[in-house]
């Protein structure tokens, strides 16, 4: 059975692989760019900007001479920015160490920032033919209803069977089209729910549908549920019409991007107070919050926002970046040149539209 599964994988692959721009022309730079973009984020999400992202830094040496700024406003609105700063980093210490040319082995490719387990695997596999099992979320699920694992999958060892699964059934030389096929029935036959097992070329050795268990697999372990914050953010106006956006620091939730500044809500606070007192202690000035402009949603991994932002005008003081990294004052028109989160460009482009104040 072994050799069977590989054999019946690979010839559904070769007729229905998608075609996805990544697999067009082998290039391990490539190959790289699309699986950090697909951590996390979705096939069709990630095609548009994976195409702007080749012609904007064709190759990697294109990216190691970018700026980060540029590298963020690229990956704006893919979400999760450490991976496209820890591309940049990484792009820039593979012309150190490695004189441009990323390197073939797993161990090694998992030492450059941004590249976990997975994604070594997937590169390693993908790109240079190394025989390494890639188990992402569609991989898994695949796996755990062709052996019908008993195992929730985010556990450890349910974690270790499927890896082991995966390698036993790798066939030599052929690890990239094996672990992109897995991949490709998860996302296109295997599916979540109400998988479409008529069209499946392993059904027939599928342990889960034997026991009309597929729906069941895998076993999850229930989260709880993320926390709620509700924060506000204040669109500070200068008489001639410029606005004040500030850098978040380097480190952490959306390092290094542009925003409106703003609070977290405390308990009992009202958001035009929270936006009172946290302006004073950020920016060491007294301002007076005027109309809201709305109200703002976004979930995140780990938790999810709402977000209230009014107009706000400079009653004492001169802004000082104590908390932030920077601080612009900056003409509505020039707010595209400046990286920012989903819910800051959200307002940005409402305020472009003369739908603030
Ligand atoms: N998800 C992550 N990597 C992928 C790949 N190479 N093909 C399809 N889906 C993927």
């Amino acid at each position: 059975m072994t050799i069977e599964i590989a054999q019946r994988l690979l010839a559904w692959y070769q007729k229905h692989s998608r075609h996805l721009p990544w697999r067009d022309v082998v290039d391990p730079y490539r190959v790289w760019v699309s699986e950090i973009m697909l951590q996390q984020t979705r096939v069709d999400t990630v095609i548009p900007y994976y195409q702007r992202w080749m012609e904007r830094f064709p190759t990697l040496t294109h990216l190691a001479r970018a700026n980060e700024q540029e590298v963020l406003q690229a990956w704006e609105g893919l979400g999760y920015y450490s991976r496209g700063r820890n591309l940049h980093r990484a792009a820039r210490l593979v012309m150190e160490k490695y004189g441009g040319k990323l390197p073939c082995q797993r161990e090694q490719l998992q030492k450059l920032p941004g590249i976990g387990r997975y994604t070594a695997a997937a590169i390693a596999s993908i790109a240079f033919g190394q025989d390494a099992p890639a188990l992402d979320g569609n991989v898994r699920r695949v796996l755990a209803r062709l052996f019908d694992v008993r195992l929730p999958v985010r556990s450890a060892e349910g974690e270790e069977r499927l890896r082991q699964l995966a390698a036993e059934h790798l066939p030599a030389g052929r690890a990239g089209d094996y672990n992109q096929a897995l991949m490709d029935l998860g996302a296109t036959i295997c599916t979540p729910r109400a998988p479409a097992c008529e069209r499946c070329p392993l059904a027939a050795l599928c342990q889960a549908r034997a026991l009309n268990l597929q729906e069941e697999r895998p076993l999850t372990v229930k989260r709880p549920p993320v926390p709620h914050l509700i924060a506000s953010a204040a669109v500070l106006r200068r008489h001639d019409g410029r606005v004040l956006i500030t850098q978040r620091p380097a480190k952490g939730l959306l390092g290094g991007l542009w925003e409106f500044p703003g609070s977290k809500l405390e308990a009992g606070e009202t958001p035009a107070a929270s936006l009172q007192r946290e302006i004073n202690e950020e920016l060491g000035v007294q301002i007076e919050v005027n109309q809201a402009i709305g109200v703002y949603r976004h979930a995140y991994t780990h938790f999810r926002v709402t977000l209230h932002a009014y107009e706000c005008i400079l009653i004492d003081g001169e802004p000082q970046a104590i908390h932030a990294s920077d601080l612009r004052w900056v003409k509505l028109q020039a707010l595209n040149h400046y990286p920012m989160g989903k819910i800051d460009r959200q307002i940005a482009r409402q305020l472009q539209n003369g739908k603030g104040a």
